[in-house]
């Protein structure tokens, strides 16, 4: 199975952005928090900073939108450029239209589900999307603790996209880390999101080679 590593750069150096998007450049994609005040309570960057990242960084960007209005701003991400492009399920009525514009601009379109978000209604919507977000936190900051609670979700998610044999990547966002990396892996999970873990390292390429072997071990 293919394991994807994607640092988050809600735990970089904001000042220098730049050199810090070098120093992950062996992970597969950088994860770029976007965060509106609104729907969660904090606030990063918006479309601005997120095209000069996409100009600068040597891997592809997976950008999870935490805000509301998402039919009306998630489609300018896809059109800068971004790999990935993941909205939450709660911040929109129209999740398959929204997909669908997507990934007509050419993005992968995922859909991101908070911890208190059952998935049973979103199973029958997965040939609509490239990937599935379970968080692990609540979303909002980084350095929060696992939630183990949420792995039943992720073990539904697999059991439906190895039946149906989909090309759904499913990712968990929060509180991943050497010790957590493996029980999320476990439940079917094949990309990660970490922040603290991959930054919080000297040498965050060795942090990542080392989340690269605990996903599998
Ligand atoms: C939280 C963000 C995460 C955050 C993860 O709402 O969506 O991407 O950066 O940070 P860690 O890995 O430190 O929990
Ligand atoms: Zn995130």
């Amino acid at each position: 199975m293919t394991t994807r590593i994607n640092p988050s750069i809600l735990a970089a150096d904001f000042a220098n952005l730049e050199h810090e998007l070098g120093r992950i450049a062996s992970a597969d994609l950088v994860h770029v928090d976007v965060m509106d005040n609104h729907f969660v309570p904090n606030l990063t960057f918006g479309p601005q900073m997120v095209g000069r990242l996409q100009q600068v960084s040597p891997i592809p960007l997976d950008v999870h939108l935490m805000i509301s209005d998402v039919d009306r701003w998630a489609p300018g991400y896809a059109e800068l450029g971004a790999f990935s492009v993941t909205f939450h399920a709660e911040a929109t009525d129209e999740p398959v239209a929204l997909a669908r514009r997507l990934r007509e601009i050419g993005a992968r379109a995922g859909i991101a589900l908070k911890p208190g978000t059952d998935v049973e209604p979103y199973l029958e919507l997965l040939p609509e999307f490239d990937q599935v977000l379970v968080m692990t936190v609540e979303p909002g900051f980084g350095g929060q603790s696992f939630m183990a609670e949420t792995m039943p979700k992720l073990e539904r998610l697999s059991r439906v996209v190895r039946e149906t044999g989909l090309d759904v990547w499913l990712q968990v966002d929060g509180g991943i880390s050497l010790d957590t990396i493996g029980i999320a892996a476990e439940a079917g999970a094949d990309t990660f999101v970490a922040g603290s873990a991959v930054f919080g390292g000297e040498v965050p390429a060795d942090r990542i080679a080392a989340l690269r072997d605990a996903a599998v071990a």
